[in-house]
C-alpha cells in the first residue's frame, strides 16, 4: 500500500484527490486516510486540502523497499527489493537469497551493516543512515570468464549516477573504486558462484559514503563522502534509483557484444588513472608504468619499458605511485 500511495502521489506535481486514490488503489477512503497518516508519521511532507486532495511536497531520506519501488524506473534491475534496517552484510544476504531462488535483478539494501565486507578480506564501514549499502543479484547466461567485467559495469554506473545526482566530478579508480578529488567515495565487491563453464549467480555489492563526517584512522586519509565533498545533503533513494538505471543501461549494452566495446571510450573518460603512473601489484612480479585506459575486455593497459601490457582485474591491484590514485 505504501509504495502504491507514493507512486500515485508522484504521478503528478499537483493534487491527487482522495477519490482518485481510492479508485487507483482499490481501497476505502478510511484506508487512504490511514495510509497518509502513516506516511506523515514517517516524515513525508504531504499537503491535504479539502476539495483538492493530497500533494507530496517532500520525501524524507528513507530507502526502504516501498520507497524504492515507488520511484523505480528500470525494467529489471530492482524488480525485487529486499530491505534490512540492520543486517550483517548485503552481500551475505544476497547470497542467501540467491540460494533461495530469488531472480536476476533482485536488489538487497540495508540501512546499516554490522559486518560490511570489503575486498581482500577487509571490512567496510557501514554506519547507520550514513551510506548506501546495496547488492544486486544477477543470473547471467554468459561464461564465468566474462564476469569480472561486471565490476566495471557497476563502476561506470555509480560514477555516472553520482555525477548526475550531485554534480560532483566522480572518477573511476580501476577497477573497483569511485573517487572524488582523489579520495574514495565508493567500493565495489563482486562475488561469483560458478561451475567450470556456468555462472549460478553473481552478486555485486556497492558501498557509497553519503553523509559520513569522519572515518576510522586507517582509511581517513583516502576516504571521503558525498556530503563532505559537496557540502549538501544527498537523497539516498534518488541516487540508488539512478545507479540502477545506469547499471541496467551499461549491462544491457555489455550483453549485446559480451564485451565493453560499446562504452570503452566513455569508461576511459571516467578513468582517474588514465595517463598517470601506476604501480601494478602483481603477485608474480610488481611493476610500474603509465595507465593508458582499458581495452574491450576491461583489462587495464599499462605502458612499461616501451611495451603495453594488459592487466586483468582478477589478478592484480593498482596503486598510484605518489598516493592512492
Ligand atoms: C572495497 O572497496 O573493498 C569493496 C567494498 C564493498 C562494500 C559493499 S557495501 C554493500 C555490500 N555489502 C558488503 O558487505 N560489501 C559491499
Amino acid at each position: 500500500m505504501k509504495s502504491e500511495l507514493l507512486t500515485a502521489l508522484r504521478s503528478t506535481k499537483g493534487f491527487v484527490s482522495g477519490q482518485e486514490l481510492c479508485e487507483k488503489l482499490g481501497v476505502s477512503r478510511t484506508a487512504v486516510w490511514k495510509g497518509m497518516k502513516k506516511l506523515k508519521s514517517e516524515g513525508y511532507n504531504i499537503e491535504a486540502v479539502s476539495n483538492k486532495g493530497y500533494r507530496l511536497l517532500k520525501s524524507p531520506d528513507i530507502i526502504d523497499a516501498e520507497e524504492l519501488k515507488s520511484i523505480r524506473k528500470t525494467a529489471w534491475a530492482g524488480n525485487e527489493i529486499v530491505y534490512f534496517d540492520v543486517t550483517d552484510s548485503t552481500n551475505i544476504q544476497a547470497k542467501r537469497l540467491a540460494e533461495e531462488g530469488m531472480p536476476h535483478g533482485t536488489l538487497v539494501i540495508a540501512g546499516c551493516q554490522k559486518s560490511g565486507k570489503g575486498r581482500r578480506g577487509r571490512g567496510w564501514e557501514s554506519p547507520k543512515h550514513d551510506g548506501i549499502f546495496m547488492t544486486l543479484l544477477l543470473r547471467p547466461s554468459f561464461p564465468p570468464a566474462k564476469a569480472s567485467m561486471l565490476t566495471l559495469v557497476a563502476a561506470i554506473a555509480v560514477a555516472k549516477a553520482v555525477r548526475i545526482k550531485t554534480g560532483l566530478f566522480a572518477e573511476i579508480k580501476w577497477p573497483n573504486d569511485i573517487v572524488i578529488n582523489g579520495k574514495k567515495i565508493c567500493g565495489i565487491l563482486t562475488e561469483l558462484n560458478t561451475e567450470i563453464d556456468t555462472i549460478h549467480y553473481v552478486i555485486t555489492g556497492i558501498g557509497i559514503n553519503v553523509s559520513n563526517q569522519k572515518f576510522e584512522k586507517e582509511i581517513a586519509p583516502v576516504a571521503t563522502s558525498l556530503m563532505l565533498e559537496s557540502g549538501k545533503e544527498i537523497h539516498r533513494a534518488g541516487l540508488i534509483e539512478e545507479v540502477l538505471e545506469q547499471y541496467e543501461f551499461y549491462y544491457n549494452k555489455f550483453c549485446q557484444t559480451m564485451d565493453l566495446s560499446e562504452w570503452k571510450e566513455e569508461y576511459n573518460e571516467y578513468l582517474v588513472n588514465r595517463n598517470r603512473p601506476v604501480k601494478v601489484i602483481d603477485p608474480k612480479e610488481p611493476f610500474t608504468g603509465i595507465a593508458k585506459g582499458i581495452n574491450e575486455r576491461g583489462e587495464l593497459l599499462v605502458e612499461t619499458e616501451g611495451q603495453i601490457l594488459a592487466v586483468s582485474s582478477g589478478e592484480v591491484s593498482v596503486r598510484g605511485i605518489y598516493g592512492y590514485v
